[in-house]
């Protein structure tokens, strides 16, 4: 394949310019990055397993008419996207408390939540991404209300589709990140979701045992990460039943 331009290099995931105007090569790579990068490591064939989980998850909201990045997958690595204008939040969509909720509230990791909560973190690596309030956003202008309304509702289907989708495999959706990004259309400006879904952005408990099924058998030293990616994907049919 001809060379193409570097345009950022992240903890997970490499973005080179696409072959065409506003598109991007999103390439997966293999290491794991925890607690604000502190910890990290290389997991052999964990760039290709994302690659697939996060093709089958923006599939289905394309399905279900989420807007989002994806075009196609290109090989075991890499995916076309749409490029978009990054904002700079990470939407938390929380069913069950977990992490930093559960340390920062005292509340027991697994405990159902009384509904669904969405929460935003300012995407700075430099400040360990803060928690903040709707209100920060819109006052530093980091996205409007109408943005705000249309993110909240928008995370809320994409829960909705991810918890059925999970539950009908015999996974617990605990929670979940996801990232949006805006994308001109002619005239209008739109949102969408970007980035990526995998099991490194959510916490997946089996059903019947609580395993965890996430990055957190990498954070917590429960094993390997990549038995644990591989179950989910074989589940969902990502991959075939003999892998
Ligand atoms: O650590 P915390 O409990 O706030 O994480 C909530 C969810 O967001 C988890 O599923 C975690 O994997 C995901 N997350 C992420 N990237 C971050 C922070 C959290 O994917 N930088």
């Amino acid at each position: 394949m001809a060379r193409r331009k570097k345009l950022y290099e992240g903890k997970a995931k490499v973005l080179y310019e696409g072959p065409e105007p506003g598109t991007i090569v999103q390439y997966f790579k293999d290491d794991a990055t925890a607690f604000n990068a502190e910890k990290k490591d290389v997991i052999e064939g964990k760039g290709v397993l994302n690659n697939r989980l996060s093709e089958f998850f923006m599939n289905g909201l394309t399905q279900i008419g989420v807007p989002n990045h994806f075009i196609k997958r290109l090989n075991m690595r890499e995916q076309l996207v749409r490029a978009a204008e990054i904002v700079p939040l990470e939407v938390i969509v929380r069913n069950y408390a977990a992490g930093s909720m559960a340390k920062r509230l005292g509340i027991e990791e697994g405990t159902r939540l009384p509904r669904p909560i969405v929460e935003f973190s300012y995407k700075d690596d430099a400040l360990g991404d803060p928690l903040v309030p709707e209100e920060y956003i819109i006052a530093f202008g980091w996205a409007s209300q109408q943005d705000m309304d249309d993110i909240v509702a928008m995370a809320l289907r994409v829960n909705d589709f991810m918890s059925g989708t999970m539950y009908g495999v015999g996974i617990k959706l605990i929670d979940f990140k996801i990232e949006f990004g805006r994308v001109y259309e002619g005239d209008f400006l739109r949102l969408i979701v970007a980035d990526e879904i995998s099991p490194d952005s959510c916490r997946l408990w089996d059903i019947e045992t609580g395993q965890k099924l996430d990055k957190d058998v990498f954070r917590q030293d429960l094993g390997n990460l990549n038995d644990a990616y591989t179950e989910v994907a074989r589940r969902l049919g990502v991959l075939p039943s003999n892998v």
